[in-house]
């Protein structure tokens, strides 16, 4: 069955030393763990490539939701595909074809992904949607965890819900960036409903549990907007 929220733990905020006991400590609590892979030109950050996706794949069975923050996608993404990840999202400034891109992963084997930055308007990648099986808004600049969300970024999720409902696009609207108790209630109002959350699950005591936790925020927030939108009451 496939869940309603989608909630995917940033391994950028986790211990990289022990990735493999941190993969592990969400099992069962998350649904995609999400891998933020940067490489020093697309943003200024420098993380992790395949070679360290290839072993994390054997430690843990959640499926991988691959973020390429990188230059030249197009030569790049198809390998996280090979290397069994479940998504692979690559930045639309990024890349002069998406579409071609798009079909070249789903060809791979895998979901395809369209991130679109900070300061990158949605409204040109809203026609390539069906090509798509997630769009991920970033709600800061990409580059860095342990950023301020910034709510103006979720008119992008409001316009890709929009267009999604309109047109009936089997699509996953998926949010990064300070994701946290405080902002996932508005982030799952405007349409999402996938999340990412490094800060906020990493930096927790319990990383299971507060992925548990932000699960039961967003979903109480869909909830509360069904029954308003419906017009009943919940009493
Ligand atoms: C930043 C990354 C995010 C990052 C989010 O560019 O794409 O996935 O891990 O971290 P938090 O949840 O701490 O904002
Ligand atoms: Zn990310």
């Amino acid at each position: 069955m496939t869940p309603d929220i989608i909630i995917a733990p940033s391994i950028l905020a986790a211990d990289f030393a022990n990735l493999a006991a941190e993969a592990r400590a969400v099992e069962g609590a998350a649904d995609w763990l999400h891998v933020d892979v940067m490489d020093n030109h697309f943003v200024p950050n420098l993380t992790i490539g395949p070679p360290v996706v290839e072993s994390l794949r054997r430690a843990t069975g959640i499926p991988f939701d691959c973020h390429l923050m990188i230059e030249d996608p197009k030569r790049w993404a198809p390998a996280y595909a090979q290397l069994g990840a479940y998504n692979v999202t690559f930045h639309a400034e990024a890349c002069d074809d998406p579409v071609a891109l798009a079909k070249d992963l789903r060809a791979a084997g895998t979901l395809a992904g369209l991130a679109v930055d900070r300061d990158t308007p949605i409204e040109p990648y809203l026609e390539l949607l069906p090509h798509f099986d997630t769009i991920l808004v970033m709600t800061i600049k990409a580059g860095f965890g342990g950023q301020a969300f910034m709510p103006e970024l979720l008119d992008k999720v409001r316009a890709a819900r929009r267009h999604a409902k309109a047109g009936h696009l089997d699509i996953r609207i998926e949010v990064d960036g300070g994701i946290a108790a405080d902002t996932i209630e508005a982030a799952a109002l405007a349409g999402a409903d996938a999340f990412v959350a490094g800060t906020a699950v990493y930096g927790a005591d319990d990383p299971a549990e507060a992925c548990r936790k932000l699960r039961a925020l967003a979903q109480a927030a869909v909830a509360r907007q069904t029954t308003s939108d419906s017009g009943g009451t919940t009493v």
